[in-house]
């Protein structure tokens, strides 16, 4: 794992944008693997000014969210379909046939997870998964205990999750107890993987995933198992690092490693 420590959340946002259109440069019709949450809104906003300013160009970008709550229709206002629209989509060339969120009223779940793993292997695989973090370690809505070979499914939410996500919604009750979620199989099939974090609320459990062992307790250990993954934390989600000397060395001297390794 690469490790990118920013000042803050401006900075965390601007870098992994520059990443994400970076990868929409090298291949115009990138599949995109996207998050929802508070984490990305900032990446989203930087993407947008990207696509006005530099003229980076969505119309062949294809993308897959992660998840999305059971029971919302897309229109809902808390919905995650709602929020990579408002966030981004309305904002950038994007095509609307080219933008999938899992359909959190569907009639039938289980049929539509196999459908929506079809239509990621049809894409050709995703190119760039986004990822946040959740405060119990998950990644998507990968709740722990996750099994690492998991397939786009249902989920039910853990209780620190409900109330994590309580914020988004009037009242706890209205929190979804179900969602739909690209499996951690899925997600280690992407071909490179972004992973962002910031504030001191997610510096534990940031310590674990890259630092502690792979455990299906905090699935964001699995991206341990991947050859390609970024992480750019702030430097409140970087706190409880005991390494950050290094992953900076390795920032600051990124050019020697290139030579060297070929990454
Ligand atoms: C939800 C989403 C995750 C996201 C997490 C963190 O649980 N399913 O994909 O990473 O929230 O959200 P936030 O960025 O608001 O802390």
């Amino acid at each position: 794992m690469e490790i990118i420590i920013e000042p803050d959340y401006e900075k965390m946002s601007k870098t992994s944008a520059r990443i994400i259109a970076a990868e929409i440069r090298r291949k115009h019709d990138s599949v995109l693997g996207l998050a929802t949450g508070d984490t990305p809104i900032g990446t989203y906003k930087e993407l947008v000014k990207v696509h006005e300013i530099e003229g980076l160009d969505f119309s062949k970008v294809r993308t897959f969210n992660l998840d999305e709550y059971v029971g919302l229709a897309p229109p809902h206002k808390n919905s995650y379909n709602y929020f990579m629209w408002d966030n981004l989509f309305n904002h950038v060339n994007v095509s609307l046939s080219s933008v999938y969120v899992p359909q959190g009223n569907t009639d039938d779940p289980e049929q539509f997870c196999h459908w929506y793993e079809e239509q990621i292997q049809k894409a050709g695989g995703i190119d760039l998964q986004v990822l946040g973090i959740g405060g119990d370690g998950h990644i998507g809505f990968n709740e722990p205990g996750s099994s690492f070979a998991s397939r786009t499914r249902v989920k039910a939410l853990e209780e620190q999750t409900v109330k994590d996500n309580a914020r988004f919604f009037e009242k706890e009750e209205d929190v979804p107890r179900f969602a739909i979620t690209m499996g951690i199989g899925t997600i280690l099939e992407a071909r490179k993987i972004l992973l962002i974090a910031n504030g001191e609320k997610k510096a534990d459990v940031c310590a674990q995933f890259i630092e502690g062992p792979v455990t299906s307790q905090i699935t964001a250990s699995s991206l341990q198992l991947h050859s390609y993954v970024t992480v750019v934390l702030d430097e409140a989600a970087a706190s409880k690092l005991k390494r950050t000397e290094y992953y900076n060395w390795v920032r600051d001297n990124k050019h020697l490693v290139e030579k060297r390794v070929g990454r």
